[in-house]
């Protein structure tokens, strides 16, 4: 019977937050996870085992007796895009198939197109379910579920408000680089991407999504989803460490069998290691907590495996059963857990939990214009801030964490670092902040070139404000323009020699600038009052013509650029070439 080697296609249900992938799962079910998730929010990967049976029952108005040819459909809820991006088998996407749910009201939102962009990248072929059909205006509930049936029962109104929301999605669609139609006016599903409308809170469309999702897989993945006999081979997805049981893997095992006391390799931070099944268990029935125990499992399933060692599993890393030698099985784990990410001799440092959600991010921050330097799995160390803090340029200075802690002793030692710290477990609110941080830094930058050399600046000494005549003169000035600094040498307007300033004081305060428009007493060292200078004159920062190159990139206010002018002058009466070099 051609069934029997055919297994359940992996149907992965990716999508923004709250576009109602936990709803769609459970109204296929038949359960409400929905309702009863902490806050809402699906935290956990669950993998749910549809069987044919029960999608014939659903799609009966649709197959009208026919029968399907898979033996049922294995759905794996996730938080979110990366964790999908954490689910690899073999170099490719662990999913045979991806549903990507869209609130139709919505549209396309930052996480569908990082979803779109992890699809595309693993080429895995999805549809579109377009959710939340029931909350356009002038919807009208309806006993049929289908589409079909329930689009026939709509007011004109309706139906047009539904086509033009369509029309939209299409569009959003083909700007992400996809030609999509409805699924119902489509000649050809290897060209065009399949848009069903539903409502995961009512049930319509859901027979025609079951229907499109099943039909693809029957035509197009058949050779993926043949039996094979190999040895048992899944994706560890979630790892759990509970110190009365051991460490729980949440895996799906993809091809073979697995059975207790089985031996596997996993992948480990500390790399390749052998261990033993303890004990098993899949989830049965409608309730996300009844969980019974197994001796044995085929794939494709959702599986719990214990083990007894504590091991630091990395998830997102293949599971392999090993019947004799472990060597081709660890060179598998190798061969799989190579990343692929574009590496830049400068950039910043990024630690995530996984090799999936590494790369997704690595791929977005890339994406957006960030290079990256330095990659790796795990929580912030001490040794990635140390890292960090020696990179030259103060941008790039920059410490990202997907999805892990920051230890302790990394964040005192990020405390007392000139270095920026950046985590989270939402992709893209993790590029913005890294670009905010890049900002400020580059702004920062700019302020400091300004600093480092001298701004034109332009100051008078305030008669009645001597306080002392030399060894330093100590005198109150007015900063006509620019900014005056600890360091700076001062010229006279005939471009002779004016001293150095030593120390600036503002309010009692000492400080290391004074800007234009501020009045502060400075430390002259170098000349007497009286002699080489005196109350009244005005004096400028000296500038080399050096300093006078770089500063010309710096977008000086008219002010700044009239004193540097007045300084050119200045500078020319001995050289009159001074300041005209390239
Ligand atoms: P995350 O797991 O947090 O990413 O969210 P999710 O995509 O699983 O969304 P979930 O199913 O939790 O639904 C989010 C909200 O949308 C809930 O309040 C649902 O009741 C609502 N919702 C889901 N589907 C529908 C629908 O078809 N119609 C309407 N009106 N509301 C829906
Ligand atoms: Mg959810």
């Amino acid at each position: 019977m051609e069934s029997k080697s055919l297994r359940q296609p992996i149907v992965c249900v990716l999508g923004h937050v709250d576009h109602g992938k936990t709803s769609l799962l459970d109204q296929i079910r038949g359960t409400s996870y929905a309702k009863s998730e902490a806050g809402g929010i699906t935290q956990r990967i669950g993998a749910t085992d549809i069987d044919a049976v029960r999608i014939e029952k659903i799609a009966k108005d649709i197959l009208r007796g026919g029968r399907i040819k898979i033996p049922g459909l294995l759905f794996i809820d996730t938080p979110g895009h990366v964790a999908f991006s954490n689910m690899r088998a073999r170099g490719g996407a662990l999913a045979d198939i991806a549903i990507l749910v869209i609130d139709i009201n919505e549209g396309i939102m930052p996480q569908t197109t990082e979803s779109i962009n992890i699809l595309k990248k693993l080429k895995t072929p999805f549809v579109v379910a377009a959710n939340k059909i029931d909350a356009i205006d002038l919807f009208t509930d309806v006993k049929s579920k289908t589409f079909s049936e329930f689009i026939k029962l709509q007011r004109q109104e309706y139906r047009d408000e539904l086509d033009r929301k369509i029309y939209d999605l299409v569009n959003q669609l083909y700007q992400a680089g996809f030609s999509a139609d409805r699924y119902d006016r489509i000649t050809d599903f290897s060209r065009t991407l399949a848009i069903v409308p539903i409502s995961a809170k009512y049930g319509f469309g859901i027979p025609d999504l079951l229907m499109t999702v099943t039909g693809l897989a029957q035509r197009y993945l058949e050779s993926k989803i043949s039996t094979k006999s190999t040895d048992g081979l899944g994706t560890v997805i979630e790892v759990k460490r509970e110190s009365s049981i051991g460490t729980i893997l949440d895996t799906v095992l993809y091809q073979g069998k697995l059975k207790v006391g089985d031996q596997i390799a996993v992948n480990t931070v500390e790399g390749q290691k052998l261990t033993k099944v303890k004990s098993m268990q899949v989830n049965k029935g409608r309730k996300a907590s009844s969980l019974v125990e197994r001796e044995r499992v085929s794939a494709a399933i959702g599986v719990r495996v214990v083990i007894s060692d504590r091991l630091d599993v990395i998830s997102g890393s293949p599971l392999i059963v090993v019947k004799k030698d472990p060597k081709k099985a660890f060179e598998e784990i190798r061969k799989e857990s190579k990343i692929n990410i574009n590496l830049s001799q400068n950039g910043v440092l990024v630690k995530a939990d996984a090799l999936g959600s590494l790369e997704a991010l690595c791929y977005e921050l890339n994406q957006s214009g960030i290079s990256v330097r330095q990659t790796g799995i795990g929580n912030i160390t001490k040794r990635d801030i140390m890292d960090a803090a020696t990179v030259p340029k103060a941008e790039e200075r920059v410490v990202i964490g997907f999805n892990v802690d920051v230890l302790p002793e990394a964040r005192d030692a990020g405390m007392t670092a000139d270095l920026g710290i950046v985590t989270g477990n939402v992709i893209y609110s993790i590029v913005q902040q890294t670009q905010e941080w890049i900002k400020k830094k580059r702004l920062e930058y700019e302020e400091m070139k300004k600093s480092s050399y001298p701004v034109p600046a332009r100051i008078v000494i305030m008669e009645d404000h001597i306080f002392r005549t030399t060894k330093p003169v100590i005198a109150g000035v007015k900063v006509l323009s620019g900014r005056i600094k600890v360091g700076d040498t001062l010229i006279k307007s005939d471009g002779r020699y004016g001293g150095t300033i030593k120390s600036i004081r503002e309010n009692e305060m000492s400080v290391k600038f004074a800007e234009g428009g501020s009045e502060v007493s400075v430390a002259i060292d170098g000349v007497t009052m009286n002699r080489q200078i005196h109350p009244g004159e005005t004096l400028y920062v000296d500038m080399t013509e050096e300093a006078v190159k770089q500063i010309r990139d710096l977008n000086l206010d008219a002010e700044s650029l009239k004193t540097l002018e007045e300084i050119i002058k200045i500078k020319r009466k001995e050289n009159i070439f001074w300041g005209t070099k390239a």
